[in-house]
């Protein structure tokens, strides 16, 4: 037995709590729950913040989940420890109760590398960018990088040429389009988005303007008039897929959502999840031969700043005794 090895305390292990909080989540719902208990930490999804219109299998729910896990990994690395992730299995979307959907376990301590580095200083800096973006083409290095951060996650992530692009932001629209006629579809946006967000949901002045040209699929968040402006009339649009698409498919996706989106971060790249197209079945299953997880914008952009996030209070489930 290694009498040496002195885990991470309960402080540190909770600060890297903090850092995962601030994730992104589908409409800021902020699904996540925690229970620190040194070495480990389990990450559980909390059902009561599921968005069951848009979302109704919870893939977007566990995705964001994922994105949060994630982030917990890259902040235990970072605080100088080695970690070891295991995911659950199982139903992790129905019932009323949190389901526990992954383990972040320390190890020894263990310097942080470079890359660990890089994509922890990104964490507080990454945004969703919903403005404009300039018309400028991103180089394909840039992309190679991002392409290797999802494969390094289990995923695959696809750069759209011209054709495939047009196409895939013509079925966003029509998603849009889809979506806004769901029954309590207008409830559910109305909940999760507006001019009364405090500390979850997305803030009518991070909602962004709609596209003047009507190319970009601008998700229609606060129902509030918004200025139009014209966005870069040729996007670059990468489509996030992966082998198999059960839960811990939706939690590897947004483990590699999470890793692609903080690599843009450090490249100086904008980013927008658009996930109209992946939720509308149909319109997803023309996307990609393989399961579709997330339609993403990048580009370079005005800096965005960040939504509200839940305290550190509410995130947090005692420890069993
Ligand atoms: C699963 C998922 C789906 C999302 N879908 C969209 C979308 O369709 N349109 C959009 O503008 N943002 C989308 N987002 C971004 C969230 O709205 C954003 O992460 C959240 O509001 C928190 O803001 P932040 O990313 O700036 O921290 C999505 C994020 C996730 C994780």
């Amino acid at each position: 037995m290694d009498t040496t090895f002195v885990p991470p305390s309960r402080a540190i292990l909770t600060d890297c709590v903090r850092s995962a909080g601030t994730a992104p989540s589908l409409h800021n719902s902020q699904p996540w729950l925690f229970r620190v208990a040194p070495p480990a930490i389990d990450v559980f999804a909390d059902p009561a913040r599921r968005l069951p219109v848009v979302d109704p299998e919870g893939r977007e729910h566990l995705i964001s989940v994922g994105a949060a896990v994630l982030t917990l990994r890259l902040a235990v690395r970072h605080a100088g420890y080695s970690v070891r992730t295991e995911l659950r299995a199982g139903d992790l979307t129905s019932g009323d109760a949190p389901s526990l959907a992954a383990t972040v376990i320390a190890g020894r301590p263990r310097r942080p590398d470079r890359v660990t580095e890089a994509l922890a200083a990104a964490i507080p800096h990454r945004h969703t960018n919903r403005w404009p973006f300039a018309q400028v083409a991103v180089p394909a290095d840039a992309i190679e990088r991002l392409r290797a951060a999802a494969r390094e996650e289990g995923a695959t992530l696809t750069l759209a040429p011209p054709a495939a692009r047009d196409a895939i932001l013509g079925l966003a629209r029509a998603a849009d389009r889809w979506l806004s006629t769901r029954p309590h579809h207008a409830e559910e946006i109305a909940r999760w988005t507006g001019r009364d967000v405090r500390h979850d949901g997305v803030p009518e002045w991070a909602a962004g303007p709609w596209d003047a040209l009507e190319v970009m699929p601008v998700r229609d968040f606060a129902g509030l008039p918004r200025e139009r402006v014209p966005f870069e009339p040729y996007p670059t649009v990468l489509v996030l897929s992966t082998d198999d698409d059960g839960p811990q498919d939706w939690l590897r996706a947004g483990q590699a959502l999470q890793r692609v989106l903080l690599t843009a971060t450090w490249l100086g790249l904008a980013t927008t999840p658009i996930s109209q197209p992946v939720e509308v079945p149909f319109i997803r299953a023309e996307l990609t031969r393989r399961p579709a997880q997330m339609v993403l914008r990048v580009g370079y952009g005005r800096v965005a700043a960040g939504t509200p996030r839940r305290s550190l209070n509410e995130l947090l489930i005692p420890a069993e005794t």
